[in-house]
């Protein structure tokens, strides 16, 4: 029998890259470039599976260009860049990569939001710029982070890995998500539910954790800004256009907000300017980003790949209906 033949869209890393050779002829795309859409038209058209990133868009087009495609297997948890309901139309077998990187990404929350109450992205360019004067009794004088209250909007894996960090600065915490979380959940978490106006308007760090669906599309605009307090700062590491970034910059100029920090944005990569400016920290999309976690993610990608292949229901399978028609 041949070997099926699989597109990853990047080289992975070894230990993903043996799950998958072990029983796959796979096609690395390793330019240091990201492959551009026609050449993943192209690569595509003859493959079994495809093991993408989130800056690639699995849709109608790509499934029509692909006809023997029976996965794609999405090396990240959100899968808004995946178009479900077109994959099961087509018996597409579509997979993401949640559990591994929860830690990771509270990790990360929790840089962003010390970052930008502490101000050391500006401290930091002060250090290195050669302009530094010495020490100053109102030098860049940021927030406090102790005692304060956190609102989390999203209440899932990642926003209680995020909560769980906040005993250790005494912090209040108040969440508000679609679904409550059981009164254990909570009570372990210390962990207050409140409707969503009460959340932005209680909290002086509002950090963001909800999927990107069409109900969370501009889930805070000007009118939500408008209930934070204007000593409020903001925390993204879910997906950019969760926010509407010109009522974001708005709030930022007009001092509504006191600062925010983002790791995703609305049009990546794309920054909009007028978020360049003092009161925000800003990183390019990178929570899950430690080595441990990026190699966890790409294996199971492949894993999820391997399994549906060799007939078995894949560990991560965001579409189940696929699988009576296989
Ligand atoms: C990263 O943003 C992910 O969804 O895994």
């Amino acid at each position: 029998m041949p070997r099926p033949k699989v597109l990853a869209t990047r080289p992975l890393f070894e230990s993903a890259r043996q799950i998958l050779n072990a029983s796959c002829d796979v096609d690395y795309w390793s330019a240091p470039e990201r492959i551009s859409r026609e050449e993943l038209l192209r690569r595509v058209a003859d493959k079994d599976a495809l093991v993408c990133l989130l800056t690639e868009r699995v849709d109608d087009a790509l499934l029509a260009a692909a006809p023997a495609l029976r996965i794609a297997a999405n090396v990240a948890v959100g899968f808004d860049n995946i178009d479900v309901p077109a994959c099961t139309r087509r018996s597409v077998a579509a997979t993401n990569t949640p559990g591994v990187l929860d830690e990771t990404t509270a990790d990360f929350a929790w840089t962003l939001l010390m970052a930008v109450a502490r101000r050391i992205g500006e401290g930091e360019q002060l250090a290195r710029s050669g302009q530094w004067t010495g020490w100053d009794l109102d030098q860049l004088c940021g927030a406090d982070i102790h005692g304060k209250t956190l609102g989390l909007l999203g209440f899932g894996r990642i926003g209680r890995a995020v909560a769980r960090r906040a005993s250790g600065f005494r912090m209040k915490v108040i969440y508000h998500d679609a679904l409550r979380a059981p009164e254990a959940v909570e009570h372990e978490l210390h962990a207050e539910f409140r409707e969503f106006r009460s959340v932005l308007a209680q909290s002086d760090f509002l950090s963001v954790h909800v999927p990107l669906l069409p109900e969370t599309r501009g889930l805070l605009g000007a009118a939500q800004f408008s209930l934070m307090k204007p000593s409020a700062f903001l925390i993204n590491t879910s997906r950019g256009p969760v926010i509407d970034e010109s009522a974001l910059v708005h709030a930022l100029e007009s001092r509504q907000l006191a600062g925010a920090a983002l790791d995703v944005n609305e049009k990546e990569p794309q920054i909009h300017p007028g978020l360049l400016r003092p009161n925000t920290v800003l990183a390019p999309h990178l929570a899950s980003a430690s080595l441990e976690t990026r190699t966890k993610m790409a294996c199971m990608a492949a894993e999820n790949v391997v399994a549906l292949l060799s007939g078995k229901r894949p560990p991560n399978l965001l579409n189940p209906e696929v699988l009576q028609s296989h």
